[in-house]
């Protein structure tokens, strides 16, 4: 681990000052470089990965061995971000003993800086027992990807009066079981601001409105590289797409209209080599 790179006491600091926190995804070497440069304070290696890079209709389908391999890279591409992994859908449920392995897995392959996990009081204890082996761990309440099936599909999440509490109640448990930070999606921004005072540790809301401690969004998303359905609380802020989409079909034409390579990008070999070479292929 870099000692240049941000820490889970730096980002409580953050909370304190109520300096914004800026998360953003990365999946690859170049994509890690380029948000490190930019100044995002956390790399989020989201098992959105499945969805946006691999193709996959879901988060489900995501193995720890690709979070890794796209750890790694990610690892690789970046200097100063805490990077955070996301461990994929059963790799933390079955039992704590078996979560504890693959998060600890997960890091010394990596060299990241945490895991993120979903769940509220049902992940406590797991929670409690991977921070003990001293590896800082994310949470992640409201609107859980890897339980969209049971949540009833991708839907705003806290909004009556139980479901409210008992996202309240997640959250106190999370922090009370060593949880560093807690990330909120789709959940109405009341419901956030009353967690975000409540609790201690920096809360990032995605869809939770602007009382959070910081935003994380999908890399893909900002930048307009994502085609699939784009969530209400997405907001894109580049059109990378069609800038890559120009520039790949320039190459296409120009290669079919033989303007490059041109002689900028072309080797020569000296005249009487080229003539030896002729006479003996005579
Ligand atoms: O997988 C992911 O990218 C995430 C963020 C949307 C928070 O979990």
């Amino acid at each position: 681990m870099s000692a240049t790179r941000l820490s889970t006491l730096d980002l409580r600091e953050m909370k304190k000052k109520n300096e914004k926190i800026t998360m953003i995804t990365a999946y690859d070497y170049p994509t890690a470089e380029l948000v490190d440069e930019a100044g995002a304070e956390i790399i989020l290696v989201g098992d959105s990965l499945g969805m946006v890079v691999l193709g996959y209709p879901d988060t489900l389908s995501v193995t720890l061995g690709e979070m890794i391999h796209h750890g790694k890279a990610v690892v690789r591409g970046s200097k100063r971000a805490f990077v955070i992994i996301d461990m994929p859908f059963l790799t933390y449920q079955v039992n704590s003993e078996e979560a504890l392995r693959n998060a600890g897995r997960t890091i010394q392959e990596t060299g990241a800086q945490g895991v993120k996990l979903e769940g509220g009081v049902e992940i406590g204890e797991t929670v409690r027992k991977i921070t003990q082996a001293g590896i800082p761990v994310v949470g992640h309440l409201g609107l859980t990807p890897q339980s969209a099936g049971q949540l009833g599909g991708f839907k705003v999440q806290g909004r009556d009066l139980q479901a409210a509490r008992k996202t309240i109640d997640d959250a106190v448990v999370l922090e009370e079981a060593g949880a560093f930070m807690l990330v909120l999606e789709c959940v109405p921004w009341q419901l956030a601001r009353v967690i975000t005072e409540k609790l201690s540790i920096p809360v990032i809301g995605i869809g939770a409105g602007k009382y959070c401690d910081g935003q994380v969004l999908v890399y893909h998303d900002v930048m307009g590289l994502y085609t699939g359905k784009r969530p209400k609380f997405v907001k894109q802020y580049a059109d990378a797409r069609t800038e890559m989409l120009r520039g790949v079909n320039n190459y296409i034409d120009a290669v079919k209209k033989v303007s490059f390579p041109g002689e900028e990008h072309t080797f020569t070999m000296p005249a009487e080599v080229l003539a030896s070479l002729l006479d003996s292929c005579q």
